[in-house]
């Protein structure tokens, strides 16, 4: 009785909200096989493409790639830290132009499905979410909580509110056919219960409540309420169902590769796999399948999650420089248009599907005017001959046959016919002239310091407008400390939350030490020297993105949070934790705004043989002239440690090549289940050497490049590339 009444509401809720836009061109709806878009059910091909992870400049080019690759949508989540610097204040210009960006699409002829989220996930610096979001008094992010429901309505409304008013909804004669609320929250409704749900429906209700015209989706939510479809992500989606027989089956990630984390080895998927999970997918009955990513791009600036690459590239079948990845692309484009071939029959009946060996099967759509044949092989060791309506068929392990007459072969998933393309990275001959500018380590009393007691929290002083902030404080010894004369130096522990430290002993680096993305936390234990009288120790604590997954991630902290002691003092250890502490929030440099084309005219910069060299805290700039041509170009910073880059003044993201690639890179193999751990590159290299310099970010002369380095480099070593497949 209970949920009768529920249904009831929701189909109230639906009618009240399609009623008003039910006049207007175009139609969206759904039924148990697909998504039906006027009038007709479709088998759609889609491919993620986050507008920020690229320039306005790649958009068209992008997105033709897309079309030519045989996709029908383009799917982006939106960035609301991205459009909403400050509580109130919004951004929708350059690459945050998300009407601009929906534009192309719609220009290009392709449909988008728009994932607002709000939460993204998406290796983006805190999921999507702004960080003066955590500071709102009372929050909590995900859950049955007021000022955070508050806040994401707001937000889910102004841009429903956008899109509407720009007329992009495809009722309104617009591109956008399907929107997303939330993401993959289902796992963290399981780990905190009845809060969860209610949020769920809270959410469910808020969406569908904006009356948008097009359905929504919940991801990985098995519980979605009402009329929204939970869909699947994931390597493979061929078992999944809808949780009702009215929902079709919708895969909204499919990942192409994985994404880079710094310090570990660059992950890989071969397209024989990739198109496998597609044609198993389709022939259970799927007609949606969205491609994460399709092109992966850069995290420029300081957008990526916690320490995540620059790089985005993700082995997508475009890659990080727009470029198709082969024969990745091409392989799914081949795969993409006899999909199409099957489209009439696919959206047409239900398979029928038999088996034809102990690990193969035929799934066979038959309706009266078309038929379409499936003919699957899922051993990953043998191919196989099968008899399929009296004819032969040669099945290659771990693939699909498609026949889109039921007769003939017109792809397998396993068959790669495209040409592989190796991508060089050729030098350009630019000749950088370096000047370089060393920062001194400060000490508690330069300006902008400021003192309290004990150890405090990194985020809650920057508020990540840097990923810098400095301890300080002053070691008095005495004169009649033992080790002073024995020699046995004292032991300094420091135990921070993450996510890199250097330590810096009276104005020398000391040591370095960092986490990883699987374990951010890391300790600094080392013997010191410190001489009788009043010593300076200074740590810059780093942050490398923010969490951006787990359950309430917002409450991970950053940064030295102790205990900080020093061993082998003559009354034992000390603990520094309670002492008085100094901070300073970001780099000198960054203060002067190095980085900008102006910003540096009262400093001393050094040229020439002075230039420093494996020097921590130092700043580089050089002018060049940009490469004549049209191919993308990248910064080669193998010899260089950690740190950012700005061209123009424009950031080009975080380099970090001094952190090299663990893992275990062996052989792979197309066959047998796929995970993001199988298929790996670059151990014990940089995760990432090259950097992506956008060409419309350049001038034809007279260009900026800044470095900062944080660890120590050759500047001389940096060239500038051209990416290029000749
Ligand atoms: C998914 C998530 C995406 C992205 C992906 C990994 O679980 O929905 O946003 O983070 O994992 O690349």
């Amino acid at each position: 009785m209970g949920s009768r009444l529920r249904d009831k509401g929701w189909i109230l809720l639906v009618i009240l909200c399609c009623s008003s836009i039910s006049s207007v061109k175009g139609a969206v709806s759904y039924d148990h096989k697909a998504v039906i878009i006027n009038g007709q059910r479709r088998i759609l091909l889609s491919g993620s493409i986050h507008y920020p992870r690229s320039t306005p400049e790649m958009w068209s080019d992008l997105i033709q790639k897309a079309k030519d690759g045989g996709l029908d949508v383009i799917q982006t989540y939106v960035f609301w830290n991205g459009h909403e610097p400050s509580p109130g204040n919004y951004y929708f210009e350059d690459r945050y132009d998300l009407v601009r960006f929906i534009r192309v699409v719609q220009k290009a002829g392709l449909y988008v499905h728009l994932r607002i989220g709000p939460y993204v996930c998406a290796e983006w610096n805190f999921g999507g979410f702004p960080v003066w979001l955590k500071y709102v008094p009372g929050i909590a992010f995900r859950t049955n909580n007021g000022p955070f429901k508050a806040a994401m309505q707001k937000f889910t409304q102004k841009i429903v509110g956008m899109m509407k008013a720009e007329k992009l909804f495809e009722t309104q004669g617009g591109p956008i056919i399907l929107s997303q609320i939330e993401n993959e929250y289902g796992p963290v409704e399981w780990e905190i219960g009845a809060p969860g749900k209610a949020y769920t429906k809270w959410a469910a209700e808020m969406a569908v409540g904006l009356s948008t015209g097009v359905p929504w989706i919940m991801c990985k939510q098995e519980d979605a309420p009402g009329p929204i479809i939970d869909t699947c992500n994931g390597f493979y989606c061929e078992n999944f169902k809808p949780n009702s027989d009215n929902k079709p089956k919708m895969w909204t990630e499919n990942w192409t590769g994985w994404f880079t984390e710094f310090g570990a080895a660059v992950p890989y998927r071969p397209v024989e796999d990739i198109a496998f999970s597609v044609a198993r997918f389709i022939q259970n009955g799927g007609s949606f399948v969205n491609y994460y990513m399709y092109h992966g791009g850069t995290n420029f600036d300081r957008t990526a999650g916690e320490f995540v690459a620059t790089s985005y590239d993700y082995d997508a079948p475009l890659d990080e420089y727009g470029l198709p990845r082969e024969p990745k692309w091409s392989h799914l484009r081949e795969l993409h248009k006899v999909i199409k071939l099957c489209e009439p029959a696919l959206v047409s009946v239900d398979p029928t599907v038999t088996w034809l060996g102990a690990k193969q099967e035929a799934h066979v759509f038959k309706s009266k005017s078309s038929c379409a044949a499936f003919l699957s092989n899922y051993d990953p060791d043998s191919a196989v001959r099968v008899t399929f309506w009296g004819l032969p068929y040669d099945l290659p392990p771990w693939s699909v046959s498609i026949l889109p007459d039921c007769k003939t072969v017109y792809h397998n998933t396993a068959k790669v016919y495209a040409k592989g393309v190796h991508m060089n990275m050729i030098p350009t001959g630019v000749h950088f002239s370096w000047e370089s500018y060393n920062e001194e380590t400060l000490s508690g009393n330069d300006d902008g310091t400021f003192t309290l007691n004990g150890l405090v929290e990194q985020i809650s002083m920057t508020r990540d407008k840097t990923d810098y902030l400095w301890y300080f404080t002053d070691i008095t010894i005495g004169h009649d400390e033992k080790f002073l004369k024995t020699g046995d130096n004292p032991l300094l522990t420091i135990w921070s939350a993450g996510h890199a430290l250097h330590v810096f002993v009276n104005g020398q680096l000391a040591g370095t030490v960092y986490g990883s993305l699987d374990n951010p936390k890391l300790t600094f234990s080392q013997k010191i020297k410190l001489y009788a009288g009043v010593n300076k120790l200074a740590l810059l604590s780093v942050a490398v993105g923010l969490a951006n997954v787990g359950v309430h991630f917002e409450t991970w902290n950053v940064g030295v949070l102790g205990p900080v002691s020093l061993k082998g003092m003559n009354s034992g250890t000390w603990d520094m934790s309670k002492w008085k502490w100094s901070y300073k929030i970001g780099l000198k440099g960054e203060a002067l705004s190095l980085h900008t084309v102006t910003g540096d005219s009262s400093l001393k910069w050094v040229a020439g043989s002075l230039v420093a060299k494996k020097q921590p805290l130092t700043w580089y700039k050089a002018t060049f002239n940009t490469p004549a041509g049209n191919e993308p170009l990248a910064l080669d910073m193998n010899t260089m440690g950690k740190g950012q880059i700005w061209i123009n003044g424009r950031n080009i993201g975080r380099h970090w090549p001094g952190y090299t690639a663990r893992g275990n890179c062996g052989r792979c193999s197309y066959t047998g289940t796929f995970t993001e751990k199988k298929c790996l590159s670059n151990c014990g290299e940089a995760s990432q050497r090259w950097y992506h310099v956008p060409r419309s970010w350049l001038e034809p002369s007279g260009n900026r490049l800044v470095v900062l380095e944080e660890w120590g480099g050759d500047p001389y070593g940096i060239t500038l590339v051209r990416r290029t497949n000749a």
